[in-house]
């Protein structure tokens, strides 16, 4: 029984492997329950063809001479060593190209159009809608579900790699070449990208989360974020004097205001965001409190300066009004 109870035990934990916001055998878009389905299909294939020469090899040890002397003829060898393989592998690698083949719609009639560019340790997000407006984001990204949006992906310094996979296949963002991969949403949900190219220092921390939504809530979403910080009420504007005059908006943007730093991320709506500092800390004013203390410590070698020369209570006030950017 207990051997039984190990077993179920392994085997929730495999299966664990097959949900959750990063995994690849949950799709929730079109190019990756394609690379899903072939996936499991090269699984189920390569599984009956492993128990099979299990069986063989155990029958041609252990089996009685006349199964033995059937599994040394000619016939057996040649059709199950060299015809079957070439044949099996044929077909497999002929399905494989014809699924590659088929792409993605093309994504450019429906006129949104995002840029990312990775950036050593986080992502530079842009919305260009139809009239070619631009709205500046990071290191989070909102699609509408049941339509194929353009990601026009390039690096700002060295070779990054953009991969959702639970949406598509990775693909790596180069200085200098835009790379463009079509990410179309088949439901609404979160999911988790990560940096896949080793890229330096805290590439490990160089995450992001995707959010496909409804196409009305999306659109309703993009004239929010193009739009400029809500305007700041009394109880927050300690924080921001202390934003607009220690030095934060050398390097971070926040519309509506004078930070027009271009460096680091834009912080119009940080506030909204599911995380900070690229998926590495959970978004709320204590977070916000140990990032601009501590971000060394919780992201050794990130861009970002340490600032030691807050009290606790300046912290707070900066903390809070950047929390309050929703
Ligand atoms: Cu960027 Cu690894």
């Amino acid at each position: 029984a207990s051997s039984c109870l190990a077993g179920l035990l392994a085997a929730a934990f495999l299966l664990q492997g097959c949900a959750g916001v990063q995994s690849a055998l949950d799709p929730s878009g079109d190019e990756a329950e394609r690379i899903g389905f072939l996936t499991w299909l090269l699984i189920v294939f390569s599984t009956v063809v492993f128990v099979a020469v299990l069986l063989t090899a155990t029958v041609a040890i252990f089996g009685r001479e006349r199964w033995r002397a059937r599994l040394a003829g000619e016939k057996l060898v040649v059709g199950a060593g060299i015809i079957f393989p070439i044949t099996a592998l044929t077909l497999l690698l002929g399905y494989g190209f014809y699924l590659m083949s088929l792409g993605s719609p093309t994504a450019r009639q429906h006129g949104l159009r995002i840029e990312v560019v990775g950036e050593q340790w986080w992502w530079r997000v842009t919305y260009v809608d139809e009239t070619g407006r631009r709205t500046e984001s990071a290191n989070e990204i909102r699609l509408p579900v049941g339509r194929p949006v353009e990601v026009e992906l390039t690096s700002a310094d060295v070779i990054h790699s953009f991969w959702v996979p639970r949406l598509a296949g990775k693909l790596d963002m180069i200085p200098g070449r835009t790379n463009v991969l079509t990410l179309y949403p088949t439901k609404p949900g979160v999911s988790r990208g990560q940096c896949a190219e080793y890229c330096g220092g805290p590439h490990a921390l160089m995450s992001f989360y995707v959010i496909a939504m409804p196409e009305d809530e999306f659109a309703i979403w993009l004239k929010r974020e193009a739009g400029d910080a809500a305007p700041t009420d009394q109880d927050h504007a300690t924080g921001r004097a202390l934003f607009l005059s220690t030095g934060c908006a050398a390097c971070h943007a926040i519309r509506g205001t004078n930070a027009r730093g271009t460096i680091g991320p834009d912080l119009t709506h940080v506030g909204a965001r599911r995380s900070l500092a690229a998926a590495t800390l959970e978004n709320d004013v204590p977070a916000f409190v140990r990032w601009i203390r501590d971000g060394q410590h919780l992201k050794p070698e990130n861009r970002m300066p340490p600032y030691e020369i807050f009290t606790d209570d300046e912290l707070r006030q900066l903390a809070t009004y950047l929390d309050e950017l929703r």
